[in-house]
């Protein structure tokens, strides 16, 4: 699909399909519009009462329209203009692409207004829901979509923002890889698949690749990780990608995700009615991650990043830890397993330890860590811990921009006393009851000094039903906040 702009006013353009957007209180036309309805015999006015259309949000209506070079007419609704948002734009994209592709547009114009006067930051979301809503991953399926797709589609009245455009769908991609990553099963996506995938990013887009093989990290003491791992008959994989800017970086962090291509509880095995057919998307985190790397690589801004995934899966066989296990953490920490269930907690512990050791300004960590954190927030939201106001701040900004929901939970440090252990020096699980929490409390054992940040994203990472510009699935969760966070 190509997505371009354009300076071609409405009532110049020509093409298969014409979507409009509308605000609620102003379906009456003026200017533009009504000469344009005029143009099309009044076709507009009729399709606003035949449709009973108010521009209400996520509301939208179509016509035909007869000898004119326009086929289809749509319309697309904007809510109250005194109300608009980016987000609301980057729906409205997304409304606007799905129905031309629903309508069977190919060649598609799409007339939004610009939402604060920024031209650039409009055509970035306008674009973005547009691409982001036409994605469809058919990797699985054996026979091709038969409804034909959207060739191209010019935003009209953003003339010169192409670049917007672009650094759209450099983002898009991220996304889509992590859609992608998320989505594939666990006997597709393994930690040697996901490594092979980090290391194609770096040389498709010029970054450099360590993959940590199992030795490399018995040397460095990764206890806690290799335990989680050592039930697999997959290697685990210690995936560490590098940006560096050409010139002078002007700050230096590392993003670490969850990378469980597959939880199974371990021998605390997640029983039936526990979504563990849902366990393939335990490496959101690191799905987000590597997305992210891959559209911050096209972006280039001048900050160096540090991408991490410790990749493994969650298994049970006759080498798997045994509930009561002690682990040795790289930082020499020791932990007693009473649940092997909490493993993302563990593999991120040596995770946190390696990107300390990289002397980086700050560190954030997205994990599908707890589905309390689902029961806290419910499945579109991430809840956000951070001793940091700072960079607490920064994520929730990088957060609003990108249209992608989080909200900042409390670091209950009392709550670690449920996790105290009385032969090591903490158990990897606490009570229950605030359970998301005690998991970020864990966490902070593994960080010293670093500003840090975790993300739980085990609601947002799926979507069970389609919503906006996200299709029912993986929805890519993570990747937009990154980049606005690093570019910020
Ligand atoms: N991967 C799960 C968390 C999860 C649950 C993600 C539901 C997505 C949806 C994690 O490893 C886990 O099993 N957490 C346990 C922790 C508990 C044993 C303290 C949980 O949330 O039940
Ligand atoms: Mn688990
Ligand atoms: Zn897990």
């Amino acid at each position: 699909m190509n997505l371009q702009a354009t300076g071609t006013s409405i009532l110049e353009w020509s093409g298969e399909g014409l979507a409009i957007g509308m605000f609620e209180d102003a379906t009456a036309l003026t200017g533009d519009l009504e000469t344009l309805d005029g143009k099309l015999s009044g076709a507009i006015k009729d399709l606003i009462a035949d449709a009973d259309f108010k521009g209400k949000p996520a509301t939208s209506a179509s016509t035909r329209i007869a000898g004119s070079p326009i086929r289809k007419l749509m319309l697309v609704g904007l809510g109250k203009s005194d109300q608009m948002t980016l987000e609301g734009l980057r729906r409205a994209g997304a409304a606007a692409a799905k129905l031309a592709k629903r309508e069977r547009c190919k060649m598609v114009g799409i007339s939004l207004p610009i939402f604060n006067n920024d031209a650039a930051a409009s055509a970035q979301a306008i674009a973005e829901g547009a691409e982001l809503a036409l994605y469809e991953d058919r990797r699985f399926k054996s026979e091709p979509d038969d409804t034909p797709p959207v060739e191209q589609i010019e935003l009209l009245g953003l003339a010169g923002q192409d670049a917007a455009i672009e650094k759209a769908h450099k983002i898009c991609s991220g996304v889509f890889l992590a859609r992608e990553l998320v989505a594939a099963p666990a006997n597709y996506l393994t930690p040697v698949t996901m490594a092979e995938t980090a290391s194609a990013i770096a040389s498709e887009f010029g970054l450099q690749a360590e993959i940590l093989e199992k030795e490399d990290c018995e040397k460095l003491g990764m206890g806690a990780f290799l335990g989680v791992a050592q039930a697999s008959d997959l290697p685990p994989k210690f995936i560490h990608l590098i940006y560096r800017p050409d010139g002078a970086a002007r700050k230096k962090v590392a993003i670490i995700g969850k990378g469980l291509t597959f939880d199974s509880g371990g021998l605390n095995i997640k029983g039936a009615g526990s979504g563990i057919e849902m366990m393939k998307t335990d490496m959101g985190g690191a799905g987000a991650t590597l997305g992210a790397a891959k559209a911050i690589a096209q972006l280039k801004p001048d900050v160096e990043v540090h991408f991490i995934v410790a990749a493994t899966e969650n298994m049970i066989s006759g080498r798997a830890i045994h509930p009561g296990d002690i682990l040795t953490a790289s930082n020499g920490k020791t932990i007693e397993i009473n649940n092997t269930d909490a493993e993302g907690r563990l593999t991120l512990a040596d995770a946190l330890v390696y990107a300390e050791k990289l002397e980086v300004d700050a560190i954030v960590d997205l994990a599908t860590l707890t589905g309390a954190c689902v029961v806290a927030l419910g499945d579109s939201i991430a809840g956000l811990w951070s001793p940091s106001d700072d960079v607490a701040n920064q994520l929730v900004s990088a957060s609003e921009q990108a249209g992608e929901k989080i909200w900042r939970m409390p670091m209950e440090e009392k709550y670690f006393e449920s996790m105290k252990s009385g032969i090591a020096d903490m158990k990897n699980t606490g009570a229950r009851a605030g359970g998301a929490i005690s998991a970020a409390i864990f966490l902070k054992q593994f960080v010293k000094e670093t500003p840090w940040a975790h993300l739980d994203v085990a609601g947002p990472v799926w979507a069970d039903k389609e919503n906006g510009y996200n299709g029912a699935g993986a929805t890519g969760y993570g990747v937009r906040t990154l980049v606005n966070w690093v570019t910020s």
